[in-house]
Parts: structure tokens; C-alpha cells; sequence
């Protein structure tokens, strides 16, 4: 399935492998015409829920590049590394904890085959929660797994890289290129992309490419505090680039080296932070479901190993077609890189509580989501393979792309029932005139009405207009609703007003305001 999304994306203009004439760069990919609208409608959805939404967020765009110490405050000079190790045999460079994670996620789906077989074997009649709950090898599985992730949590806590390698030795795990058991030691590799400032020289001239877009809030935090007024608690949203020099880069784009996040700092006062990061948990999953993405497919991961600086912190994970894995990152940072900065640029970045008398270095909740990876998803969802009756009656097999309305790329499609006809064509054109002032929309009358109506569906169009014989006596046109396939005829002068009402993103941010 996963492959079929990835070659349907490359088909219909969502995704393209980057500089794909010259054979394509590992992990990096570009966004095609139907990929940039969708990206930037789900870009949108973010920030009205945060900015338009909310009287106490404002945004901003910071640059890319940031003074050096920056990135020494934050401690990913020192501390954003990936543990490496590599096979004298194959030469192949390996992240040390992947290869665990991967041997953990083989033990996972021998769970998935004694499921497959007990369905095979009971049909209907087997019961999988009780069977995932009570089956003895299960249970056997869950420890086993329970006792690897602790210890390679431990580990990666603890910095213990030698006893990583040392773990990697007793589970016996071989290169998966070349089966061969002949590590290296475990080393550390930092993730960040550094470049050099063409009028300085050695050290003083590197710079960074960010690793994310947190930090261009955090030293901003003086600046929009005191151009705004805003009173604690208060947030600054920001979307944009990020990049990492990723080792295991894989599972198309949902790990990158150069992605997008979209990232929110909640300022609070010390000591309510829980309270703000169980509004965010909350907050951020309703997000997620107000775009229909089955309840199912979502789910909490707590962090049993915090980062230094926090002191709660849990994933919204997803169910990609290659399992449950993060999507978003909802974290409690206390008032660590406030402090760090402040300690670093001598600068005092506090807040004066107008209440209390008193000066503080308020506590931040983090909610931060990969642009990339929500695209992922959402077009995972999308992806449907039906049979449905043709306008002759017969069963037919369709690939529809169910984007929520609000995001879908191109909102409607105006299609004269004939190219040949200059009649329609013309009625058509003008409607279409009018549309595109007002929302995104195609003109297409090449092929057979039924083949349109297909390439809609395959790139997730709402809505299908048909201009046809009717539409010279009576001027009503067909509407034709890509999900349930019904036919509405409707005047042409009411056609913005609906179909802007039907895929307006005021629609999907009321769901979340009346879900509150
Ligand atoms: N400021 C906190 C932070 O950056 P993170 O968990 O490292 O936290 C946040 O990243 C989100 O960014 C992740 O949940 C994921 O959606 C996205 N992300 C991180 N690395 C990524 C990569 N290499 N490619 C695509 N998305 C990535």
C-alpha cells in the first residue's frame, strides 16, 4: 500500500524526488503543483488555529541562520548527536539505536503473525484484544520487548555508548546489507549543517542551518513581550524550515534532512505548566481528529526518558502504512532555554508580573509538528481504493484521494459536458472566470466526462461542475460530490457561495472551537 501512495503522489504533481534528473538526493524531496497547495492549505489550518484562534498567540518568521551561540545555549553543539556505528565489512553506517529499535520491531510483528494466524484460523469468532491480552507467547513477546526498550532507554540516557555496542553484540544483531557481525565502536555524530560566512574566516565565521525553528521564538521572547503588551500566559507561533543531517534517513518524507515544522512556545507562570501541557496534549489531538482521521490511528506516547530540559513530554503518534511512529511532539521545556540564553547573551529575558511584583524566567510548553510528516498522514488517509457504479450502471474501481475539503488542493473542477460544443464551453469558461476569483479551481474538458471525473478523484477535488444542455435552457449546472457521488443541480449565481461554504477552513476551526 505504502508504495502505491508514493508512486500515486509522483503521478499526480504531490511529490517529486529532488533533482530527480540528476538521479535524485537521499531524503530530500520537492513538492509538486497539487503537493504545494495541499502543503500550504494544512500550513494555514496550523496557524489560524493558533493565531487567528487564539487572542494571547502571535507569530513570526525568523531567520534560518542565527547567531552561533544560539546553538551552543540550546545545547545542540554539544548534545544533539546521534550514536553511530559503523560494519568494517560492509562499510555501511548504521544509527546504533535504530538497529535495536528495528530488532524490537521484529519481535512486534511476530506479535502481527500470531494475530494474522489466529484470524485465519477463527474468522470472526477470534477475539484479538483478548488474544493480544492473555495468548502466553504474547505476553512472552510484550516482556521481551518491555525490557529491551527499558534497557536501550537506560543506555541512551545514561550517554553509555560502549554499552550500546556491547548490547548490539548480545542480541546478536548482523549488518542488514551483508548479515556481518563486525562493528565498529559507537560514536557520536552531530546533526547539525553547519556553512561558513564568506567574510570570516575558520570557527568564527560557522554557521548553522537550524536544527528547528524553537530557538528563533526563544531569543525573540524580549521582543514580541514587549511589542505586543501580551500578559503571561501568552504563545509565539512560527512555521519554517529545519534541517538535519539525518543518518537514517527513510520512509520517504517522513524523515528528512531538510523538512518543515510548525512550532508553538506557550509562556506560563512557573508552576502551572502541567496544567498548560494537559490543555496542549488535549488541545493538539482534537486538532487531529477534527480532520476525520479515524480515532484509531492516533494515540499517545508518554517519554520514558526525558531531554535534560524537560519535565514532561509525550508524542501524538500516527499510524503510517509502516506502523505507529511520531507526529507531533508536545513538550513541557521548563524555563531551560530561556535561562541558557539569557545566561549566554547576558541579556535578563524575564517577565514582570503585574500582579505579584514580582520578576520571573517563565516555564514554556512546546507543541511542535513536522509539516512534512502531517502531510504524510494526511494523504495516507486519503488514499482509497473503491468500487463504485458507473453512470451505465456497471461496478467500477476508483482511486479517490478524500482530503478533508478544507485542505484538498483544488476545490472544484468546472467541466463542459463536450469540448466541441463552443456553447458549453463558453458557458463554462465563464463560470470558471468567476471561481478562480474566489477559490482553486480547474477548467478541464479534455476526455470523456467519466475520465474527468477520475483525475478529480485521484487528486482529491470536492467538487465536479458540469456545464451541460441543461445548463443553456435553465442555467443550473450538475455538482457532483466526490465522496458520496451524489448530483446536485443547483443556478449557476449560487455555485461560489456553496461550494466556498462547503470547503471553507472556518468549517474545520469551528469543529475544534465547539469541540471545546
Ligand atoms: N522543538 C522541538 C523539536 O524539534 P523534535 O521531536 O525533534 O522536537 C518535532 O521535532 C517534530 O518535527 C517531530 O514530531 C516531527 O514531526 C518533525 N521532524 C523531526 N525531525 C524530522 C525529520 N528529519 N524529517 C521530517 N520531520 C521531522
Amino acid at each position: 500500500m505504502f508504495k502505491k501512495i508514493v508512486a500515486h503522489t509522483k503521478e499526480y504533481g504531490f511529490i517529486f524526488p529532488s533533482s530527480e534528473i540528476y538521479d535524485g538526493l537521499a531524503a530530500t524531496y520537492d513538492y509538486g503543483p497539487n503537493g504545494v497547495l495541499l502543503k500550504n492549505n494544512i500550513r494555514e489550518y496550523w496557524w489560524k488555529s493558533m493565531v487567528q484562534m487564539h487572542e494571547n498567540i502571535v507569530g513570526i518568521d525568523a531567520a534560518i541562520f542565527m547567531h552561533p551561540k544560539t546553538w551552543k545555549a540550546s545545547g545542540h553543539v554539544d548534545a544533539f548527536n546521534d550514536p553511530l556505528i559503523d560494519n568494517k565489512d560492509s562499510k555501511k553506517r548504521y544509527r546504533a539505536d535504530v538497529l535495536v529499535e528495528d530488532y524490537i520491531a521484529k519481535i512486534e510483528g511476530k506479535i502481527q503473525k500470531e494475530v494474522k494466524k489466529g484470524i485465519k484460523r477463527f474468522g470472526d469468532q477470534f477475539d484479538i484484544d483478548k488474544f493480544l491480552k492473555e495468548s502466553p507467547r504474547v505476553l512472552k513477546y510484550k516482556e521481551q520487548i518491555a525490557d529491551l526498550r527499558e534497557r536501550l532507554g537506560q543506555l541512551m540516557t545514561d550517554q553509555n555508548w560502549e554499552g550500546l555496542r556491547q548490547f548490539i553484540l548480545e542480541l546478536d544483531i548482523a549488518d542488514p546489507v551483508s548479515g556481518s557481525r563486525n562493528w565498529t565502536e559507537v560514536r557520536q555524530f552531530n546533526l547539525m549543517f553547519s556553512t561558513q560566512l564568506g567574510n570570516i574566516a575558520g570557527e568564527d565565521g560557522k554557521l548553522y542551518l537550524r536544527p528547528e525553528t524553537a530557538q528563533g521564538i526563544f531569543v525573540n521572547f524580549l521582543n514580541v513581550l514587549k511589542s505586543t503588551r501580551q500578559k503571561l500566559p501568552f504563545g509565539i507561533a512560527q512555521t519554517g524550515k529545519a534541517f538535519r543531517n539525518e543518518i537514517v534517513a527513510r520512509q520517504f518524507i517522513f524523515r528528512m534532512r531538510e523538512f518543515e515544522q510548525m512550532e508553538m512556545q506557550y509562556f506560563v507562570k512557573p508552576g502551572e505548566e502541567m496544567k498548560w501541557f494537559e490543555y496542549w496534549k488535549a488541545t493538539r489531538l482534537e486538532w487531529h481528529k477534527a480532520l476525520g482521521t479515524p480515532e484509531h490511528k492516533l494515540r499517545y506516547h508518554d517519554h520514558d526518558n526525558l531531554a535534560h530540559y524537560a519535565n514532561a513530554a509525550v508524542d501524538i503518534e500516527f499510524e503510517f502504512p509502516f506502523g505507529f511512529k511520531e507526529l507531533e511532539g508536545i513538550h513541557s521545556r521548563t524555563d531551560y532555554d530561556l535561562k541558557q540564553h539569557q545566561s549566554l547573551s547576558g541579556k535578563k529575558l524575564q517577565y514582570f508580573d503585574q500582579e505579584t511584583k514580582e520578576n520571573y524566567t517563565p516555564y514554556v510548553v512546546e507543541t511542535s509538528i513536522g509539516l512534512d510528516r502531517m502531510f504524510l498522514s494526511v494523504l495516507t488517509n486519503a488514499y482509497t481504493e473503491e468500487i463504485v457504479p458507473n453512470a451505465d450502471g456497471k461496478d467500477s474501481e476508483r482511486l479517490v484521494m478524500k482530503i478533508p475539503a478544507a485542505l484538498a488542493p483544488v476545490k472544484c473542477a468546472v467541466l463542459p459536458l463536450l469540448k466541441n460544443k463552443p456553447e458549453l464551453t463558453t458557458k463554462a469558461k465563464a463560470l470558471f472566470d468567476d471561481l478562480k476569483l474566489v477559490t482553486q479551481c480547474q477548467y478541464d474538458e479534455k476526455d470523456a466526462i467519466g475520465r474527468r471525473y477520475r483525475r478529480q478523484d485521484a487528486i482529491g477535488t470536492p467538487f465536479c461542475i458540469t456545464i451541460d444542455f441543461d445548463t443553456l435552457e435553465d442555467n443550473t449546472a450538475t455538482i457532483r460530490d466526490r465522496d458520496t457521488l451524489e448530483q446536485v443541480r443547483l443556478p449557476l449565481e449560487e455555485l461560489s457561495t456553496y461550494i466556498q461554504r462547503k470547503t471553507a477552513m472556518s468549517g474545520l476551526l469551528k469543529s475544534i472551537q465547539e469541540d471545546k
